[in-house]
This record gives structure tokens, C-alpha cells and sequence, in this order.
């Protein structure tokens, strides 16, 4: 596989500049979710760079980064079916962060105001900086983010908006393991019991969309903290139903509008997100 380490060496080993490029932008320790990304990043491109890159800027907690699964030799591993159209771009801190590991600030109103915003102050500023830096570097025609993250996604879109590089944005579908879990390099850091216990998660997310279609947003919230905090170790940090669009929650349904539910549970010390659209009839 081809590995390379600055952005000047990816530069220079993409051949034809005019040929299309998709960017999967990651942090390692891939899963079947970061693969749905790849696999269609080389459907719908002649060239696919996959970063891996632990974003330091985007962690509130030096022991949360120190903690965060790293397997590079599992990762090439996996990429291995794409090779052929795939450089893995691995850089360092430097290439990156030329003038020191720091976020710049930005300002995307209520998108990041809550939920993952509101609980991880300064997380979406990292993930702009590291973003930005790797689309005005790459300079893709896509670059392909998942659904689990629909809150970081958006930010992305206002970002990519305001670069103006004429970037198209991909949003892939999130992936779950069979017991409905939605797949995140933090579940390598689940035990084996809690991966399962886990579950309850979707489980109850998908009866809120089937069984509870006539209760209020307050309902919603107390029903899904009953459920998962009935689990040894597991806490709710937030139940949210926002519109897409602006992410701000609501306490009411308009019956016109779409939404989604977002929530974060600690599973003991891991925390883990899950979002779905919320279907009402
Ligand atoms: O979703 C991720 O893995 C990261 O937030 C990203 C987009 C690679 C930026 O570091």
C-alpha cells in the first residue's frame, strides 16, 4: 500500500491532477462504518486518500486522547481490498499544525451550541482546524463523513460552505454491529459485557420511534434515561431531539417539521453516541 506522510508527498504521487479524488478523513482504528465510507469513495472516485490522524485539538482530556484505540497495522490490514486506488496519507502533528498543535476558533452559531458542543467545549473548533487543514491541503473533489456523527457533519457543511472550494460533502449512512450498536472506534474500549448491554441504546431509540409515537418530547427523555441507566455503569449525558437543520432541541414536536434524536450514554467511562431519525405518523 501506498503510505505516505506530508502533503507534499500526497501531491506529488497523485499523477493526474484533473482526475477525481474522494477523501475519507479518519482517526484510525477502522471499522465496517469507516470501510462503507472508503467503498463508496472508490465507486465514485478514480483515487481515494485515507487519512489517519489523531486530532489532538478535538480531545477535552489529554487521558481520553491517550486512551483512544491506535492500530495501524490493523488499519492497513483492512484497507488492503482498496489498495489499487488507495494512498493512506498518515501525517505528523507538524505536517498539519504547522505553527503549534492549536485550534483556531470559529463561529458556527447553533450548530454547535449544544449537545456534543454544549458537552465537549472547543471540540468542534479541533475538528474545523483539523478539517479545513486537510480539505485546503487535499483539495478533494468529495470528502466522505458519516451519519453517526450528524452533528459534526453539519459543522463540516458550514465549514466546506465557507471555504468555498467547490468540495462536495458526502454523507454515508450510520453502520451498526448486529446488536444494533453503532459502530465507533471507541467500542474497542467496551468490554465484552458492556458491548452487549450496549445495545439497549438502539433498542430503545427504535421503540421511541415504534411503540411511543404519541408522547411528549419530556417522556421520550425519561423513558430512554429509565432504560439505560437501569444498566450497572451506564449514564445519560444528554437525550436531545433537534431539527436537522439548525441542531437547536425542542421541548415540542411541530407536527410539520423532521427531526432526530441524539443522545450520549457513558458506558463506565467510554461514551458512546447514537442519532436516528425520529419517525412520527
Ligand atoms: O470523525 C472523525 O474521525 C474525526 O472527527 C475527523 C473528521 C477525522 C477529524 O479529526
Amino acid at each position: 500500500m501506498l503510505i505516505v506522510h506530508t502533503a507534499e508527498e500526497l501531491q506529488n504521487r497523485m499523477k493526474s491532477k484533473s482526475a477525481s479524488l474522494g477523501l475519507v478523513p479518519t482517526m484510525g482504528a477502522l471499522h465496517q462504518g469507516h470501510l462503507s465510507l472508503v467503498s463508496r469513495a472508490a465507486n465514485e472516485n478514480k483515487k481515494v486518500v485515507v487519512s489517519i490522524y489523531v486530532n489532538p485539538t478535538q480531545f477535552n482530556h489529554s487521558k481520553d486522547l491517550d486512551n483512544y484505540p491506535k492500530d495501524i497495522d490493523k488499519d492497513i490490514d483492512l484497507l488492503k481490498p482498496f489498495e489499487k486506488q488507495l494512498i493512506l496519507y498518515v501525517p505528523s502533528h507538524s505536517d498539519l499544525y504547522p505553527e503549534g498543535i492549536k485550534s483556531k476558533k470559529f463561529d458556527f452559531g447553533s450548530l454547535t451550541a449544544h449537545m456534543e458542543g454544549a458537552s465537549r467545549p472547543g471540540h468542534f473548533n479541533g475538528v474545523a482546524t483539523i478539517v479545513e487543514a486537510l480539505l485546503v491541503n487535499i483539495r478533494p473533489t468529495r470528502a466522505y463523513f458519516g451519519e453517526k456523527d450528524f452533528q459534526q457533519l453539519q459543522v463540516i457543511r458550514a465549514l466546506n460552505q465557507k471555504l468555498d472550494l467547490g468540495i462536495d460533502i458526502v454523507n454515508c449512512p450510520l453502520q451498526r454491529a448486529e446488536n444494533g450498536l453503532a459502530l465507533s472506534s471507541r467500542n474497542a474500549l467496551l468490554t465484552k459485557e458492556q458491548k452487549s448491554e450496549a445495545a439497549v441504546i438502539y433498542q430503545t431509540l427504535e421503540y421511541l420511534n415504534k411503540s411511543a409515537t404519541d408522547w411528549s418530547v419530556g417522556e421520550m427523555e425519561l423513558y430512554f434515561k429509565s432504560k439505560v441507566e437501569a444498566i450497572k455503569d451506564f449514564k445519560v449525558d444528554y437525550f436531545s431531539i433537534a431539527s436537522p437543520s439548525d441542531l437547536i432541541p425542542v421541548s415540542h414536536l411541530d407536527s410539520r417539521k423532521n427531526y432526530r434524536i441524539f443522545v450520549a450514554v457513558y458506558a463506565g467511562k467510554t461514551r458512546l453516541i447514537d442519532t436516528i431519525e425520529l419517525v412520527r405518523k
